[in-house]
């Protein structure tokens, strides 16, 4: 493993890698020295051209308890306003010394253009392209779902414990993906993702937000959340935000209409109700409360969602690890 392109790219081998290290890495964070030595010395940039919160900051933070220098740059208020192109922008980077550059773009595709060789030469993360991938996203997501599906009666024999699910995929879990799929990279990554861990996925969505050409997806498609939850019973309900930002640069409205959609695909205090005991509820944030996911259903004791974010540190620092650190074996750390 290179770069960080896509999870598409990814062997069932290299998910597992990755997602026992994000277990190692975890395991860190609650020891009273959280600082791993392990990239001293190593220049991490992150270039950030489109808004974010979560992400651009659990980069920065995994960087630094890896012992990283990070650089951030964020478009707005750089020379991209005067006109400097990603490539040349890119280059001025390396050119301060960049040993890996994690890249979020509103263009599909902007991190497999910095990864061409004889570019920058240095690893490329992707931190979400355009509607195409979020890799570091589904790492996180997956890691979340394993530490919690691992310990169900859905999977006897795993031994409950923060390391549940070390060496072991999503085999046989059944994930719902609820919403505006259309414009969602983290639907995409998330797809082929579980899909090489062995989960099962419906994808669930109005058919104005379901992308032509989804049946050669690895998943199921359902137009009723309603008859998901209570006839397929998923074992982790995962809430898309409605990306209204990316639906007015197409020039669309929202349809259907917001109190529509939310009647239709909200997940709410009813909904709630018909998840299986076991059943536990993500968002990969920021979240419309109100419109895709009830306050009561983000704020319940199913609710992994803030966990999401603390697993994201994790995550960030496996996929940094095995990317400037290691011979791509399990982290000891
Ligand atoms: N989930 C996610 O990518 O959030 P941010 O846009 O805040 O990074």
């Amino acid at each position: 493993m290179r770069h960080l392109l896509s999870t598409k790219d990814l062997s069932h081998e290299e998910a597992v890698l990755l997602l026992d290290t994000t277990a190692a890495m975890a395991a860190t964070q609650g020891r009273e020295i959280k600082k791993l030595p392990t990239l001293r010395g190593r220049t991490v940039v992150n270039l950030f051209f489109e808004d974010s919160t979560r992400t651009r900051i659990s980069f920065e933070t995994a960087a630094k308890r890896l012992s990283a220098d990070v650089i951030n740059f964020s478009a707005k208020g750089s020379s991209v306003s005067k006109g400097e192109s990603l490539k040349d922008t890119a280059l001025t980077l390396k050119a301060m010394g960049a040993d890996a550059v994690v890249v979020r773009h509103h263009a599909s595709g902007a991190p497999h253009f910095l990864a061409q060789p004889g570019l920058l030469d240095v690893p490329v993360i992707n931190a979400g392209d355009g509607t195409h991938q979020h890799p570091t996203q589904a790492l996180l997501d997956a890691f979340t779902l394993r530490r919690h599906l691992a310990n169900t009666s859905a999977n006897p024999g795993q031994v409950p414990g923060v390391d549940a699910g070390v060496g072991h995929d999503l085999a046989g879990r059944k994930i719902a993906i609820v919403g505006d799929v259309l414009h969602s990279r983290v639907a995409r990554a998330n797809v082929a993702l579980l899909a090489t861990l062995g989960a099962h996925v419906t994808l669930v969505a109005p058919p104005t937000l379901v992308p032509v050409g989804v049946h050669t997806w690895p998943c199921s498609v359902s137009y009723d959340f309603t008859s998901t939850l209570t006839q397929w019973q998923p074992d982790a309900v995962m809430m898309l935000r409605v990306q209204r930002e990316r639906m007015s640069a197409a020039g669309g409205g929202f349809f259907p209409s917001p109190a529509e959609y939310s009647r239709q695909y909200g997940l709410d205090a009813a909904r709630l109700q018909m998840l299986a005991d076991h059943a536990i509820v993500l968002h990969p944030g920021p979240m419309n409360r109100g419109l895709e996911i009830s306050a009561q259903a983000a704020d319940s004791p199913r609710s992994v969602i803030v966990e999401q974010v603390a697993n994201g540190v994790a995550a960030r620092m496996a996929v940094l690890y095995l990317l400037l650190a290691s011979e791509q074996t399990p982290a000891t750390v």
